[in-house]
């Protein structure tokens, strides 16, 4: 069993997400995404969610690409993942490229997938708020 972890805020739940998760799950059989806490974003990331944790959890388990949904609580929780986790593979968007390359000392693959082009959450707010669309 190859198992491939990702993290994510995942707020408003868009095709961008959905494309990422496909392919994250194509690189193995067991999906498990790390998702990034109200207070995590907050605190670290200075993003406001629209969706509770809660609320993005319950999107994602519906999801058939996902198998496991674990908080995001802090930065270094990464190292200490792979290995409660058993990971094989570590995917996220190439808005990181090369920001994770270090997990490749605690034994799992990194990749860094390219991402779907013009879509993200901050953009739906913003096309939201000034009436673009
Ligand atoms: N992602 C992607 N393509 C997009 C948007 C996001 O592949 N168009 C990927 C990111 O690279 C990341 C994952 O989806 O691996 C979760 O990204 P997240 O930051 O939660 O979504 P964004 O839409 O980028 O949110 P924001 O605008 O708040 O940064």
């Amino acid at each position: 069993m190859r198992r491939v972890i990702t993290y994510g805020t995942f707020d408003l739940l868009h095709y961008g997400h959905i494309n990422l998760l496909r392919r994250a799950k194509q690189q193995g059989d067991y999906l498990i995404v790390a998702l990034s806490t109200d207070e995590f974003n907050w605190d670290m990331k200075g993003k406001r969610c629209y969706f509770s944790y809660s609320e993005r959890r319950q999107l994602l388990e519906a999801i058939r690409y996902v198998d496991l949904v674990v908080p995001e609580k802090n930065w270094e929780q990464k190292r200490s993942d792979v290995h409660q986790y058993h990971v094989d593979v570590f995917v996220i968007g190439d808005d990181w490229e090369g920001k994770f390359d270090f997990l490749e000392e605690e034994g799992c693959e990194v990749l860094y997938l390219s991402r779907t082009p013009e879509v993200s959450t901050t953009r739906i707010k913003r096309d939201l708020t000034e009436g673009a669309k």
